[in-house]
Formats: C-alpha cells, sequence, structure tokens
C-alpha cells in the first residue's frame, strides 16, 4: 500500500417522521422495541444528513466531528456500527490512486467521519435517524460492503432506532420482531415515494435547541415507570398499525390523520405519565395543536393532520396543495416567524418536491 492516500465517500440520507411512533426498548443494545411502527421519509433535499467518510494509514484512530465540531465515537451505538460494518468490508481497489485495501487491512485501518445536519440536531426533527442511516450507508460505500438496504438497515437500528426507517423512501413500517438477537426487527417499504404524492408536509421549527432529555433516555424512563406504556405498546398501537397500514394504501386521508393525531398525543401522554414528567411540546406546540383541529372541525373534514417527535417542532401533513396554501397562511397569520413568543421558520415539502419557505 502507497502510505500518502486518503480515500473518501459522501453520502445524504433524509429523515423520517413517524406517523405511529416507535417509544420504548425491550433491549438497549440491540435497540429492539416494545411495537411496531410507521414512518414517512422526506424528501432528501431538505431536513437530510450529508456524510463524508474517510480512511488513509495515516489516521490513527477513529475520529468524527458532527457539525464541526470533534465528538466522540466511544458510546456503544457508534462502536456497534463500526464493529459490524468492518465485519463485512471487502477488498477496495483504486488503480488511478495505487490503492489496494484488503478485507483484513480494514481491521487496522482508521476512519475519519464528518456529519453535517442541514437542520436542528437533537431537537425532535429525528436528526439520530438520518444521522445513522448516513453514516452506515456512506460507510458501507466506502468500504464495499455488499449486503442489502435491509442489511444496512438493522445496522442502522443499531445506531439509532428510527434510523433503520431511513434506508427506505415513501412510508416505511418498523417491524418490532420476536427474536432475541434481533433478526426479524427490520423495515420495510409499505409504498414507495410516489405513492400518495397529494400530501405536503410542512415542518413548523418551534424551537432548534437541544432538547432536555435525548429520546433515549427519555424512553427508558418511561418504560421504568410508566403504567400507561404497557396498554399503549400491547394494546393500541398493534391496532393503529393495521389500520394506518390500510389508510395509507387507501389514500384514506381522515382516517390517515385521525390515526396520526391521535398517536402523536398519546405518545406525548405517556412522556406525561413518565416520572418525572417529560415535556416535549410547548406553549407554542399546543397553540399549533389546537389551531389544526379548530380548523378540521370547521371544514368538517381532516385537511391537515399533525405529529410532534420528541420536541416541540410540528410536522404538519396537509391532505393536497391547496390545504397546504391555506394552512400556512393561518400559520403566518397565527404564529409569525420571528415574533417572540412564536415559530422561527417553516420548511414546507412533500415526498417529492420540497422548497424553502424562507
Ligand atoms: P433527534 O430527535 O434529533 O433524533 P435524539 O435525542 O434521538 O434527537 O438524538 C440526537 C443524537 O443523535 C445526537 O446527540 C447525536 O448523538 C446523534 N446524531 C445526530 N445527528 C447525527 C449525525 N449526523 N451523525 C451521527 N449521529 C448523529
Ligand atoms: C419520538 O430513534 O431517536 O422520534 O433508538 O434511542 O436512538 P434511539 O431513539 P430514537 O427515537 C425516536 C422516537 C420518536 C418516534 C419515532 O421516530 O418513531
Ligand atoms: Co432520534
Amino acid at each position: 500500500m502507497a502510505e500518502k492516500w486518503v480515500l473518501m465517500v459522501t453520502a445524504q440520507t433524509p429523515t423520517n417522521i413517524a406517523v405511529i411512533k416507535y417509544w420504548g426498548k425491550r433491549d438497549e443494545n440491540l435497540i429492539l422495541p416494545i411495537n411496531d411502527s410507521i414512518s414517512v421519509t422526506l424528501d432528501p433535499q431538505h431536513l437530510c444528513t450529508t456524510t463524508s467518510v474517510a480512511v488513509s494509514p495515516t489516521f490513527t484512530h477513529d475520529r468524527m466531528w458532527l457539525n464541526g465540531k470533534e465528538i466522540s465515537l466511544s458510546g456503544g451505538r457508534y462502536q456497534n456500527c463500526l464493529r459490524e460494518l468492518r465485519a463485512r468490508a471487502s477488498d477496495v481497489e483504486d488503480e488511478e490512486k495505487g490503492i489496494k485495501i484488503t478485507k483484513k487491512d480494514w481491521e487496522k485501518l482508521h476512519l475519519h467521519i464528518a456529519s453535517y445536519n442541514n437542520f436542528p440536531t437533537a431537537a425532535g426533527l429525528a436528526s439520530s435517524a438520518a444521522g445513522f442511516a448516513c453514516l452506515v450507508f456512506s460507510l458501507a460505500k466506502l468500504m464495499n460492503v455488499k449486503e442489502d438496504h435491509s442489511k444496512l438497515s438493522a445496522i442502522a437500528r443499531q445506531g439509532s432506532g428510527s434510523a433503520c426507517r431511513s434506508l427506505y423512501g415513501g412510508f416505511v413500517k418498523w417491524i418490532m420482531g420476536k427474536e432475541e438477537n434481533g433478526s426479524d426487527s427490520i423495515a420495510v417499504q409499505l409504498a414507495d415515494e410516489k405513492h400518495w404524492d397529494d400530501l405536503v408536509i410542512i415542518i413548523a421549527v418551534v424551537s432548534s435547541r437541544q432538547k432536555e432529555t435525548s429520546s433515549t433516555s427519555g424512553m427508558r424512563e418511561t418504560v421504568e415507570t410508566s403504567m400507561l406504556i404497557e396498554h399503549r405498546a400491547k394494546e393500541v398501537v398493534p391496532r393503529r398499525i393495521i389500520q394506518m397500514e390500510k389508510a395509507i394504501k387507501d389514500l384514506d386521508f381522515p382516517s390517515f390523520a385521525r390515526l396520526t393525531c391521535s398517536d402523536s398525543n398519546q405518545f406525548h401522554a405517556v412522556c406525561l405519565d413518565t416520572s418525572p414528567p417529560i415535556f416535549y411540546m410547548n406553549d407554542t406546540s399546543h397553540r399549533i395543536i389546537s389551531c389544526v383541529e379548530k380548523w378540521n372541525r370547521f371544514e368538517g373534514t381532516p385537511q391537515v393532520a399533525y405529529t410532534f417527535d420528541a420536541g416541540p417542532n410540528a410536522v404538519l401533513i396537509a391532505r393536497n396543495r391547496k390545504a397546504a396554501a391555506l394552512l400556512l397562511q393561518r400559520l403566518l397569520f397565527y404564529f409569525p416567524p420571528q415574533s417572540d413568543t412564536d415559530l422561527n421558520s417553516y420548511v414546507i415539502g412533500d415526498k417529492s418536491i420540497l422548497q424553502d419557505a424562507g
């Protein structure tokens, strides 16, 4: 091997927003959930992670920078992903640069990883999903890992549960699985990105501040202390998963909206039922819910669904472009950006085209 080379790969991965939420693990190390979940993957042009990974014989240890700041890779999640990928690395040859890396070399070579999220990190817009999906995808490319999306998705799951759904576009289901080794806890695509392209997604960034309770520790505390979580995971979610799959297949917006809003509200209810209680939404989030609920009731049939992940930011899904335009008008009227208490910015898009609303 020539000694001064650097080999680099860059990849981009979108985030995904759950409409039936994952909250709670049965295995912390393998990241196995206590219920199935369903999400929509957003267009990669917006709300995405870009990760560059490099290898060189001059690197002395594995290092990672997130949004320009060095972070530690010592956590189990990063180590689990790196170990799984190194075990599957294959020979890489770049004749032009005179580089030849054998399968065995990957055990000793070190990596440098630089990742950027073009949206708030750790603020409830699923940065861990886009982040770990992108980490695994870019490293798999660099290391010539010959595995399909399903296997890469299972590796990304060990970085962050929600990341397993970001390897697919469109509507995606993460099946919780039964096996102790996690072999059947996998993501599957329910419908591709062309399905239901009337839907328009508007993200209202209420706060880009980092949340106080990470999703990982929040869900651990919920599982340890909430009495409602078992009812949710065992009784409510299994029924909702069946209904949601049908609503997506039939393009049934009223059912889709009812299920999405109820599931978001129940997720935040189990957060409140946690001891000490976890508050992810704030007053502005609550006002957005009221605004949408009132409007949907006034119209007689839902025009918009809302969902909030583990943070105060609203993900609003309008049934079509007309409803999206009306929604944006309302939001701008009630929540003018940059006023004291209100929203910072809006991002509009759908599953195929996204534009910055400024
Ligand atoms: P979010 O709601 O944004 O997903 P989480 O609490 O689930 O918040 O996860 C945030 C954590 O995910 C960050 O502290 C970091 O450890 C990890 N993360 C975020 N972005 C990336 C990225 N691009 N690459 C790797 N890890 C990331
Ligand atoms: C509310 O996947 O971020 O966004 O697996 O511990 O990394 P870890 O948690 P994470 O949890 C996501 C929770 C959620 C709902 C969802 O995405 O399904
Ligand atoms: Co997350």
